[in-house]
């Protein structure tokens, strides 16, 4: 063949490639920027759009680290986005109950909203009755961080953020950096890793609500779920642990052997009637340090698998207790009673105030690292 025609073929194989890809719906691998909104005072806030080669989407802000959607394939190959949010900044702006976000200082509560550290009395903000949720008034969901492209193989959002001395009354300077890896084989990391210039503590988590039926798309009550976990921390009225590590055997906490979420949460028992069903920490079975399963949800009609993996010791099973419908999101989707469950990597909750429990403490020269993978797959 002549050099002029074999150019020509070699074009159209290239074009027959590309479409192929296109056809099936992927974008290129990579990281698509976008205006979210305006902050009240003007700042833009953009839009991170992570694309990887099987078609998996993953849109992210800066406004809070949120996760905005998340976009995987069902069994026959259908995208569908499979978390709460809204679809614009206006929304995040509003009242909500932390969709998608990037929770810090200390996630989950901190009782009577105070610890004490070396001796020192630290009196948070009240925002959940009694204690401090999820940061305070002002907590990391709710802060603008800076974003970058990190250069690699797989497309990846870095967010670096300093939270000063004194904010939300937490001692130390402290620079948070956070990493969102899209790999390609449909598994979004998440990096944490933190610093200090004064003693302090510190638990970060994201705080997205997946139904793996697509957002919006009903209840999770049939959703299959396991978690790794001999033993939970029962709470007392204000959702606040009471010390004691308690095993799940013969409780409906125990998600070792896969059981629909909905099968026992309304039965008789104490613990679910305070979480007003599962809103509880979970100790994970773990066997030393590195990257471990936590946690997977199967959603059978789907056929859509979310597998947690993570350094942490604890996961917080929320199963959107609170979500009412009131809250209309993307799409003008609305949010029900249990349309959604959180899978909460973390240390457990009021650990400040509980010497028994593993230390949320960070010191200067130390480096907080954590991990958390969220990973799809299907079932036929
Ligand atoms: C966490 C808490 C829940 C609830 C949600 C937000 O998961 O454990 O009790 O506050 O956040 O509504």
């Amino acid at each position: 063949m002549r050099p002029k025609y074999l150019f020509l073929l070699a074009l159209l194989l290239g074009a027959a490639a590309a479409g192929a890809v296109i056809g099936r719906g992927a974008a290129k691998p990579g990281i698509k920027m976008s205006e979210f909104g305006k902050m009240p005072d003007g700042q833009t806030i953009d839009l991170y759009t992570l694309n990887n080669s099987s078609g998996m989407q993953v849109a992210i802000t800066n406004y809070g680290g949120r996760i905005v959607s998340l976009t995987v394939p069902d069994r026959n190959g259908k995208m569908d986005d499979i978390v709460l949010g809204f679809d614009d900044l206006a929304g995040y702006l509003g009242n909500n109950p932390y969709f998608g976000a990037l929770i810090g200082r200390y996630a989950n509560r901190i009782g009577g909203a105070e610890f004490t550290l070396d001796g020192k009395e630290y009196h948070l903000a009240a925002n959940d009755g009694p204690n401090s949720l999820h940061g305070g008034l002002k907590g990391f969901d709710k802060v603008v961080w800076k974003a970058h492209e990190v250069p690699g193989a797989h497309p990846a959002l870095e967010l670096t953020y300093l939270s000063k001395d004194g904010e939300e009354n937490y001692p130390g300077n402290l620079k948070v950096k956070v990493v969102y890896t899209l790999m390609g084989n449909n598994a979004l990391q998440i990096d944490y890793s933190a610093t200090t210039d004064k003693d302090t503590v510190l638990n970060l988590t994201n705080h997205s609500y997946f139904n793996l039926s697509g957002q919006g798309n009903g209840d999770i009550l049939k959703t299959q779920m396991m978690i790794n976990a001999s033993q939970f921390t029962p709470v007392d009225a204000n959702l606040i642990p009471t010390g004691e590590i308690r095993t799940v055997e013969g409780t409906p906490f125990d998600f070792r052997k896969v059981t629909a979420i909905g099968e026992r949460i309304n039965g008789d028992d104490e613990q679910l009637k305070l979480g007003k069903g599962y809103d509880h920490n979970f100790v994970l079975d773990r066997n030393g340090h590195g990257l471990q399963l936590a946690a997977r949800a199967v959603d059978s009609d789907s056929g859509r698998v979310l597998e947690v993996l993570t350094t942490q010791p604890g996961i917080q099973l929320y199963t959107g207790n609170f979500l009412d419908g009131t809250i209309h999101g993307k799409g003008g989707k609305v949010y029900g009673h249990r349309s959604a469950f959180c899978l909460e990597t973390q240390h457990f909750p009021d650990s400040p105030n509980k010497p028994k429990f593993p230390s949320t403490e960070l010191k200067p020269g130390q480096t907080y690292h954590e991990t958390t993978t969220f990973k799809f797959s299907i079932i036929h």
